[in-house]
């Protein structure tokens, strides 16, 4: 099997190749979702709400994200193995940025990391990139800053944050970024912005147009209770299906079903 490499993901732009990615945050899921030939399995800091069951991603640890990104690299054969950097990591001196980017890849055996924001972190994605690390982007909805906007709404609905979002984009693909997550903007702009680039753009709630998509594995699955925003599309019923399957387990205990006699030594 050949590993998908960040060559493999820009080369899938120019042929017209859509690219796949969903969240994973450990060695059985990976396995799963790599056999389905996910072409990007991203350790999100996601984990800190649908692993962990925090309200937002601040909390979780660049500790965490090692962890749960060593579990993916283990479990992956094909893929490649994206890990965002956590919340405080890279938004102070290009130096802590560079040093958290370097224990990442030393540690956890992933091949990128993804970086939340623009013009005002560029320094520091270029110091990562200029040492061979493959950096992408995020723009748009980037929920590290979720206490900056207020609610997890649609972003750059309006001309300034739009035109802004627009200017970051060529920016991060300036300092040789391999790719942009685009998150929840307006199909119209994500559309805009992928023709403005020639490397892909992945969105997740940013409409047809972006050269690849994205989703949190938990959400597709329908795994996440009562989490339904438009732009999901549940492809199972997974947490209905487990509450079924542990309450037929917890009735054949109590009723001395389970275990019969070929399930037994
Ligand atoms: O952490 C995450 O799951 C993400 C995706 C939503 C892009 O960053
Ligand atoms: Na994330």
């Amino acid at each position: 099997i050949k590993r998908v490499t960040t060559n493999t993901i820009m080369g899938m732009k120019q042929q017209g190749e859509k690219i796949s990615m969903l969240t994973a945050y450990d060695y059985s899921m990976a396995r799963a979702l790599d056999e389905a030939g996910i072409d990007i399995l991203l350790v999100g800091d996601s984990a800190a709400n649908v692993f962990a069951g925090y309200e937002t991603t601040l909390p979780i640890t660049l500790d965490h994200m090692i962890y749960h990104a060593s579990a993916v690299a283990r479990g992956t054969k094909r893929a490649l193995v994206l890990v965002d950097l956590p919340f405080g990591e890279y938004q102070g001196t290009a130096e802590d940025a560079f040093k958290a980017a370097v224990r990442m890849m030393k540690e956890s055996g992933a091949h990128a990391l993804k970086l939340e924001g623009g013009t005002e972190i560029l320094e520091n994605i270029k110091k990562i990139i200029d040492a061979g690390i493959p950096v992408c982007g995020h723009l748009g909805l980037t929920p590290q800053a979720i206490n900056k906007f207020g609610t997890f709404g649609v972003r750059a609905q309006e001309e300034a944050e739009a035109e802004k979002l627009k200017a970051d984009a060529l920016a991060l693909q300036e300092i040789g970024c391999f790719a942009i997550v685009l998150e929840k903007i307006p199909a119209k702009l994500a559309k805009v912005v992928s023709e403005s680039l020639t490397i892909p753009t992945i969105g997740i709630g940013a409409g047809n147009d972006c050269d690849g998509q994205v989703l949190v594995v938990n959400d597709m699955l329908g795994f996440t209770k009562d989490f339904k925003p438009k732009f999901l599309r549940q492809y199972m019923q997974l947490y209905s299906g487990v509450v079924e399957a542990a309450s037929q387990y917890a009735a054949d205990v109590k009723s001395g079903n389970y275990p019969n006699e070929n399930e037994q030594y």
